[in-house]
């Protein structure tokens, strides 16, 4: 974990803050609270917030209003840093006394206000840079008995080169059929309980219960490497799952497989002969896959939770040495740096052996908080869990794109990317998970990579004091306050 931080214990307002944190999903904080909380920090070196500019009096004309003169200059005072965005509004293409509205029904206003940037982004924005985000909101619901599921692969977000993405709903007690597929497969879970079992390739078991969310912890993950044949069946308050897939071209033939399916494409006598058994004794099995299956009629319902051994045959090859499910409520939390936040980190070389092909944090920005400038040398994907945020690529080249994102929304930034990510909230914290098709998290820090350069060198390029280079912090931040 040193990459990241050793864990900084904290100050006064982190205490605060914490105590936010163990009553998700968090509710709006109240003004007073706020304004606690805002105390507690240099108020000065911040950029006005919300809040602070209804305090003050400050409306604004449109979206992110700006200086006649800012394009020669960079206005570091507010209101016009351009760290503001109006969502509640109806935004309109309007900036630095260019553009013009809407003449009235030539635009979508509910999607314009869910991505203000899109239609007025900072002046930074520069150049040709594809789409980066997904809304599972715009992926086709499939409705199935027992449940539906929906995705994200690479017809819907090209750039997403490594991963494509499934929401899955189980009615209490439905399946999941049984299946493999030719990628890795991690799932997190969104919502109630369930039961995984899985084979390995040495014929080992492993059967584990899972959970969503709940008033004291963060919810378990799973991984299960390449061909691994799993099942999956929700418990008594159904079941909810975000699951990744480390090939963006999840629906090409070939990349997952059916057992059900594979049976009704095989000569029956064959599939008897195979599993020793009489023909007559596999009349009634399905003819295409069902995908999803409630529990029969007349069927017990599974062993409860916390008693998933209870159906478990045992292996005579013995139990999977490594587990296959991760759970995040018994992992600490990661106090960034920065104050503005933690994290936590799963990969196969710091404590999740298994996941070999992915590697992933769950990050947690406080409000106003910021994740750092920084890249990686993966494809950053990207779930939005709760609040807002605002983040731009930069693409090189001159180019970079500010995207705004919201609960349900997917993302990637490619490879090598810069980017940040900016919890726009004064009151409501920012979650996200960041998944790497990577077998140990890996990225850089802008801010550490300058501090660490001899301070003339990043004096004279950037046309700065060496004073102020000699400001910069040596450790990652992570995360702002
Ligand atoms: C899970 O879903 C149920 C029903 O939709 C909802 O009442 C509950 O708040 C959800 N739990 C969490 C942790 O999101
Ligand atoms: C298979 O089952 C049928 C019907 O029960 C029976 O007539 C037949 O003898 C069985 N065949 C074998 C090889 O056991
Ligand atoms: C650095 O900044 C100063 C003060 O604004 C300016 O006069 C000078 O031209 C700048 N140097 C470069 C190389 O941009």
């Amino acid at each position: 974990m040193s990459r990241w931080l050793a864990l900084a214990a904290s100050a006064l307002s982190f205490s605060l803050f914490l105590g936010l944190i163990t009553s998700l999903p968090a509710t709006a904080l109240s003004d007073a609270q706020v304004e606690a909380w805002l105390k507690q920090k240099d108020s000065s070196l911040k950029p006005l917030t919300l809040t602070r500019r209804d305090a003050a009096g400050i409306k604004p004309k449109h979206l992110r209003p700006s200086s006649p003169n800012s394009k020669s200059k960079r206005d570091i005072t507010p209101p016009d840093v351009g760290q503001v965005a109006e969502f509640s509004g109806s935004p309109q293409p309007l900036r630095n006394g260019a553009g013009g509205e809407f003449s009235g029904d030539d635009t979508n206003h509910e999607i314009d206000a869910q991505n203000p940037d899109n239609v007025a982004g900072p002046p930074t924005d520069s150049g040709v840079v594809p789409n980066l985000k997904w809304s599972f909101s715009s992926s086709h619901t499939r409705l199935l008995k027992g449940g539906w599921v929906r995705e994200q692969a690479i017809t819907d977000l090209p750039p997403s080169v490594d991963i494509a993405a499934a929401e899955l709903r189980l009615a209490p007690n439905a399946y999941r059929e049984l299946h493999w597929h030719r990628v890795a497969e991690w799932g997190y879970i969104l919502n109630g309980t369930g039961r995984v079992s899985a084979v390995d390739e040495d014929g080992r078991s492993y059967i584990s219960d899972v959970v969503g969310p709940t008033a004291n912890g963060d919810p378990d993950i799973y991984y299960f490497p390449p061909g691994v044949p799993h099942s999956i069946q929700a418990l008594g308050d159904g079941l909810e799952i975000l699951i990744l897939f480390t090939d963006g071209n999840f629906d090409r033939t070939g990349t997952t497989f059916m057992l059900s399916d594979w049976l009704a494409r095989t000569p029956l006598a064959i599939v008897a002969q195979n599993l020793g058994v009489n023909v007559s004794e596999l009349a009634n099995i399905p003819q295409r896959d069902p995908y999803i299956i409630p529990l029969p009629t007349g069927s017990p319902p599974p062993p409860p939770l916390g008693h998933a051994d209870e159906s478990a045959p045992v292996s005579p090859d013995g139990k999977v040495p490594s587990p296959f499910v991760f759970r995040l409520s018994q992992q600490e939390k990661t106090v960034a740096k920065g104050g503005g936040g933690w994290v936590k980190i799963q990969d196969s070389v710091t404590n999740f052996p298994v996941s070999k092909e992915v590697a992933s944090a769950l990050v947690f920005v406080e409000p106003n908080g910021l994740r750092e400038l920084h890249w990686h040398t993966k494809d950053e994907w990207l779930y939005i869990i709760h609040g807002k945020g605002r983040a731009t690529a930069f693409a090189g080249s001159s180019t970079s794109r500010t995207f705004d994102f919201q609960a349900g929304d997917t993302g990637v930034f490619p490879n090598s990317y810069g980017h940040y990510i900016k919890n726009l909230s004064p009151t409501e914290p920012l979650i996200f998970l960041e998944i790497f098709k990577q077998e140990r998290f890996v990225d850089f820090s802008a801010t550490q990579w300058l501090a660490l350069t001899p301070p003339q060198v990043v004096a004279d390029l950037l046309n700065i004091s060496v004073a102020t280079v000699q400001r910069f912090n040596k450790e990652k931040q992570v995360i702002i306050a």
